[in-house]
């Protein structure tokens, strides 16, 4: 799917606004994600922190899991806010490699600078479902 610049905009927007919901008391790095799918809609997340920290969940994968949730289980393109433009980490590119190809991935900070990239230059030579037959 060709994704639009307006697209990119407003997926760039719901990260940053939706990054004001993330409960991060204990790392103060608050995240918010925006994912697009084909029908135009947006799924949003952010990271949800936990007291026993290994529980904490990050923004991506908080969106991945509200869009497969409602039916949707393929991605054209993801937004990530943060304070200073921070990249997903490994365990989100590959949730988020399960649902989308080299797909845009655009990373902003509260500045407003942006930095577009892909999926497959953040995850080069991904495991997929092709190796498990
Ligand atoms: N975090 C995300 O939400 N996404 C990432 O891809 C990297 C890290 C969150 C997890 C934790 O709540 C905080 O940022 C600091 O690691």
């Amino acid at each position: 799917m060709n994704v639009s610049a307006i697209q990119k905009q407003e997926l760039l927007q719901a990260a940053c606004a939706i990054r004001q919901e993330a409960y991060a008391p204990y790392s103060n790095y608050k995240v918010g994600a925006a994912i697009l799918t084909a029908d135009g809609r947006i799924f949003t997340g952010v990271n949800v922190e936990n007291s026993s920290y290994g529980l904490c969940n990050c923004a991506e994968r908080t969106a991945v899991f509200k869009m497969v949730t409602e039916g949707i289980q393929k991605l054209y393109a993801v937004a990530v806010c943060t304070e200073n433009g921070g990249s997903p980490c490994g365990a989100c590119r590959q949730v988020l490699s399960e649902f989308g190809g080299d797909v845009p991935i655009l990373l902003t900070d509260t500045k407003g600078n942006v930095r577009e990239t892909t999926l497959y230059t953040l995850l080069p030579d991904h495991f997929g479902p092709e190796h498990l037959v």
